[in-house]
């Protein structure tokens, strides 16, 4: 660790240079790779995607995902392949050095979510020293990399911040068996991508940049997404086997995004309009018992199919489902916003992490759902869930946290939470 300071001090994270460093993509172009060439033919290094109006539109796989915008990317996103998700401690009560770390983590982002290497990059700086970028994304594609950042409870006790009214503790719901080492934190970034190493990468670096100010708490790898935002694309199924993100909020639905999702003005804290908040819940299954379990069962702790995903009764994914056909502790039934009153985004993952010494998978549910205020969104529905949900006796919540995750980066000198830290509220 001797040598930290001096990669911190090579780090050089001015915007101005980013045209100066290697994109990834032109690595792989010097390669001789005809293909990507091709696709960066007009002079862009990065296919940036974004529509007129300033809102992110689908990238096609290995593309980048538009870094600027008024919300952050890695919401209403398509959702990617993979994840990984940390969450990290402040480890300085310096309020000068938190913002610090945010400028410097953004410049980075900003960078890997269009494919180069951060700072002077993996071999470009001083041979003496450690370089900047770790390397192992030299030469792949942005593959629609996106960094979310999130503020959990910490962040604003630690630094004498008051705290969003909506940024509530959870409370303990029936059943839950947290484990303290993989819950909380006082900031997370989420990386959602088609390729795992970019992920990994993009966490890696941010954790380097970070060193001496924050430190990981935990982290999570994520595959088969749970969830989907594209109700045209074909949903994805979770570790039970269904199709999972059937209803849920579409990337391409404003009214609801913006009645159910984004923070608005007249919500306070003014510094989080166009945020939302984000609560993790690591979700174990029990997937052993679920694999002895009768179909006719697993359809009714659900309350669809389970090869169309159509609703008990019905015959297509999409029907409108009676929830009089669907047992009454079927988990759409208790979960559909006609019940519960609640709408969130689901953008969830499957994970397995080994097996927990018993030889049962350690597998699950690596649960994120994003919402305007929490009280009205996890909390109420999870509220029901804990209680009635039948699908309590196939899974277990062993992991919790909660982030207030704020509006995008609007250009080049803007950064993460600048709104908080340059108001009266973060003064
Ligand atoms: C391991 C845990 C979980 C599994 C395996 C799971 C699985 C599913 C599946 C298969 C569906 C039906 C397809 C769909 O519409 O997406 C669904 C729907 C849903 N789930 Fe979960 N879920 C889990 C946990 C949760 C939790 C903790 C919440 C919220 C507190 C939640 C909220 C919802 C909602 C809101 C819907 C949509 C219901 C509707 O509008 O029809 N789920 N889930």
């Amino acid at each position: 660790m001797a040598d930290e300071p001096a990669l911190s001090a090579g780090i050089a994270f001015a915007p101005a240079e980013a045209s100066a460093v290697v994109a990834r993509r032109r690595v792989i172009g010097w390669g001789g790779a005809g293909v990507v060439l091709g696709a960066t033919a007009g002079g862009s290094a990065v296919a940036a995607v974004r529509s007129d109006n300033g809102t992110r539109t689908a990238a096609a796989a290995g593309e980048a995902v538009a870094f600027h915008g008024t919300h952050q990317a890695g919401i209403v996103t398509p959702v990617q392949d993979r994840l990984h998700f940390a969450a990290f401690d402040i480890t300085t009560d310096d309020r000068d050095e938190i913002v610090r770390l945010l400028k410097d983590w953004t410049a980075a982002a900003r960078l890997m979510a269009e494919g180069r290497p951060v700072g002077e990059g993996a071999v470009g700086g001083l041979a003496e020293a450690p370089p900047d970028d770790t390397g192992e994304a030299l030469g792949l594609q942005p593959s629609r990399l996106t960094l979310t950042v999130g503020f959990g409870p910490g962040l604003f006790s630690r630094l004498g911040l008051s705290r969003p009214e909506a940024l509530v503790d959870l409370p303990k719901f029936p059943g839950d068996a947290l484990d303290t080492r993989r819950s909380g934190g006082d900031l997370c970034v989420q990386a959602c991508a088609d390729d795992p190493q970019v992920a990994v990468h993009a966490i890696r670096n941010l954790a380097r940049i970070g060193f001496g100010k924050v430190a990981v708490r935990w982290s999570q790898l994520g595959f088969g997404k749970t969830s989907s935002t594209t109700p045209e694309a074909q949903t994805p199924r979770n570790l039970m086997g269904f199709k999972d993100g059937t209803h849920n909020v579409a990337g391409s639905d404003r009214a609801a995004q913006s009645k159910h999702v984004w923070v608005a003005q007249k919500d306070g804290p003014a510094w989080m309009a166009g945020g939302s908040y984000l609560v993790a819940r690591r979700i174990r299954m029990h997937i052993e018992t679920w694999d002895r379990t009768s179909l006719k069962e697993q359809e009714d702790v659900f309350g669809r199919t389970k090869g169309e995903g159509a609703p008990i009764g019905r015959k297509r994914e999409r029907d409108t489902p009676d929830f009089r056909a669907m047992k009454a502790d079927a988990h759409v039934r208790l979960a559909h916003p006609d019940n519960s009153g609640a709408t969130i985004l689901r953008r969830g993952y499957s994970f397995t992490d080994g097996t927990d010494g018993l030889g049962r998978l350690e597998a699950g549910l690596f649960f994120l759902a994003y919402q305007r205020d929490v009280r009205s969104g996890f909390i109420s529905l999870q509220k029901q869930l804990a209680k009635h949900d039948a699908l309590n006796e196939y899974i277990q919540h062993v992991g919790s946290a909660v982030f207030a995750v704020p509006p995008g980066v609007s250009g080049s000198d803007d950064w993460w939470g600048r709104t908080l830290f340059e108001t009266a509220e973060g003064a």
